[in-house]
């Protein structure tokens, strides 16, 4: 059987929906021993800033009964090192890579916009304005409709690439943000990011993390993350990209029936490295099975009666 699973993104054609969530599969090549990555539908990159950035204090990382909180607080070298370190690598890839850009500013994520502008081998922006772990800018951002509005309009303004906006979950309408954010010319948009949590060590009666709180990820998320995308699908008509606490073929087709076009895989990856591939045969499967051809055929289906 031919199946189709070729997916546009709001401008970015993937051969198929699986991607990889910022942060979790770091510029591809510390993964590529195990994975195909030439067989993911897209790649998206840790999160980017204008300076490089130290991150938050440790420890940054701690596991719960479902999930995992982090806390890294965009540790990264920075956009021109991003641009001559570890794009090169990545545009052998042969896969589009979309870069997760966050900024402490309106300006900053104008300018980080303008900067990648025009890259060869960058095939979108996925903005953030929902890491809740920064201290300035982000969750601000993230839970401020109008905020939120002017990055994605500063954004548009400084780049022809596709701009996907993430969304935080940390809000108490999505759908609001999500239409906000539609308004000021988002082409698609990324949901969710991590929910805001914390975890105490009992023995030394202190929070475990060095930045007391962190962003929950992994299967704990998952019913949230879904009902956010369904909840956004019947309020916008923009492609969604569907994340949280994915870890097998069922759990990316219920993402793309609740209306995701196309999904990421975060902290699953820490568990499976290789998941994302599993994952792919696992939809193939499926169609194969329910006779399904194009996957398109799949997305929102759990909205019509
Ligand atoms: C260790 C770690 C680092 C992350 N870093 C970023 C980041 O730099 N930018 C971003 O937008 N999201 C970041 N995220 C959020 C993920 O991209 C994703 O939205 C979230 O983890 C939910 O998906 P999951 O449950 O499959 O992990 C990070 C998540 C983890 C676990």
């Amino acid at each position: 059987m031919n199946l189709n699973l070729v997916v546009d993104l709001g401008g970015i054609k993937m051969a198929n929906p699986v991607t990889v969530a910022s942060g979790t599969f770091g510029y591809g090549q510390e993964y590529a021993d195990l994975v195909n990555i030439r067989r993911l539908g897209a790649i998206i990159v840790k999160g980017t800033t204008l300076e490089p950035r130290a991150g938050n204090p440790p420890p940054r990382l701690v596991e719960t009964p479902a999930g995992l909180l982090n806390a890294i607080g965009l540790m990264n070298p920075g956009v021109e090192a991003f641009v001559e370190q570890y794009l090169p690598y990545l545009r052998t890839a042969g896969v589009p890579v979309i870069v997760n850009i966050a900024g402490n500013t309106v300006e900053e994520y104008a300018a980080l916009a303008a900067r990648l502008d025009g890259v060869a081998g960058v095939a979108g922006l996925e903005v953030n304005i929902s890491c809740p772990n920064v201290k300035k800018g982000g969750l601000q951002f993230g839970s401020d409709p109008e905020m939120a509005a002017q990055v994605t309009r500063a954004v548009k303004d400084n780049t022809r690439l596709p701009v996907i906006v993430k969304l935080s979950p940390n809000v108490t309408s999505i759908t609001e943000l999500a239409q906000r954010v539609a308004a000021a010319g988002a082409d698609a948009l990324s949901l969710i990011n991590t929910l805001l949590g914390m975890a105490i060590d009992i023995h030394t009666r202190r929070p475990v993390l060095g930045n007391v709180l962190g962003g929950l990820s992994g299967p704990a998320i998952k019913p949230v993350a879904l009902r956010c995308v369904w909840q956004v699908y019947q309020a916008v008509r923009l492609p969604i990209l569907g994340m949280g606490g994915i870890s097998c073929a069922r759990d990316v087709l219920e993402f793309i029936m609740a209306g995701a076009s196309a999904v990421a895989i975060g902290t699953a990856n820490f568990v499976n490295p290789r998941v994302s591939e599993e994952v792919l045969d696992g939809i193939r499967e499926f169609m194969i099975a329910e006779g399904v051809k194009d996957i398109k055929e799949l997305v929102g289906a759990a909205h019509s009666v």
